[in-house]
């Protein structure tokens, strides 16, 4: 399973990235507002700070937008890949890029059709919200479930995405459904490693040691 982070934040990747474990970065407009003004600026100091894709979002909401843009966003870094809302429009989009050699990301998925759109379209990943559907009290995962089933059935080589993640079970979850990558938010991915068990079992030995052999 790939771990992709979920931010725009450059200290949040570059101590993520210390750790060897993220293959990748996602971003989306509401976590580039939390940065720096020059949003230009910001994408591509992310773009250059990683080597596996970086998924950067359209504002655009017409096919012809979307490609427009899309055009830009690709000069950031070999690496970036255009993120596209799920929209008909978007579908134009996805289907025209795919052609042109771009990967796609195509985003805001909350139900199984939409994913199969996205795949038919030929996305390379799709990015179902788990998180924002718990909170409507339906469980997130049941989609991940049926898209992984969907793209298996078909054989389709979209990647699905696990994004919207609130806590380590997401992850969990995930992983054991098949799900191809993560998106992780930064405090997220250092829940994983948590493990009362482990701190104490951590903690004994390392008294233990002490005791017998001193510092
Ligand atoms: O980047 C897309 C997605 O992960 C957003 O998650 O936390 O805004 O629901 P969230």
């Amino acid at each position: 399973m790939k771990f992709f982070i979920d931010t725009a934040n450059l200290d949040e990747i570059r101590q993520a990235k210390d750790f060897g474990l993220i293959d990748g970065v996602t971003t989306n407009p509401t976590l580039l507002s939390r940065e720096q003004k020059d949003w230009r600026k910001q994408m591509q100091l992310v773009c250059q700070e990683v080597d596996g894709p970086v998924s950067l979002e359209v504002i655009g909401t017409t096919a012809d937008e979307m490609l427009k843009e899309a055009k830009e966003l690709v000069k950031y870094g070999p690496n970036v890949v255009v993120k596209i809302p799920m929209l008909m429009e978007g579908m134009k989009a996805v289907r025209k890029l795919s052609e042109m050699g771009i990967k796609t990301n195509v985003t805001v998925c909350f139900s199984p059709v939409q994913a199969l759109l996205a795949a038919k379209a030929g996305a390379a990943y799709i990015s179902p919200f788990i998180g924002r559907l718990d909170h409507l009290a339906q469980r997130g995962m049941d989609l991940v479930e049926e898209i992984v089933t969907i793209y298996r059935n078909y054989d389709f080589q979209t990647e699905v995405l696990v994004a919207s993640i609130r806590h380590p079970l997401h992850v969990a979850e995930a992983a054991l459904i098949g799900a191809d990558v993560a998106t992780i938010p930064y405090k997220v991915l250092f829940e994983l490693a948590k493990h009362p068990m482990t701190d104490l079992g951590i903690e004994s030995f390392l008294s233990d040691w002490k005791k017998s052999f001193g510092e």
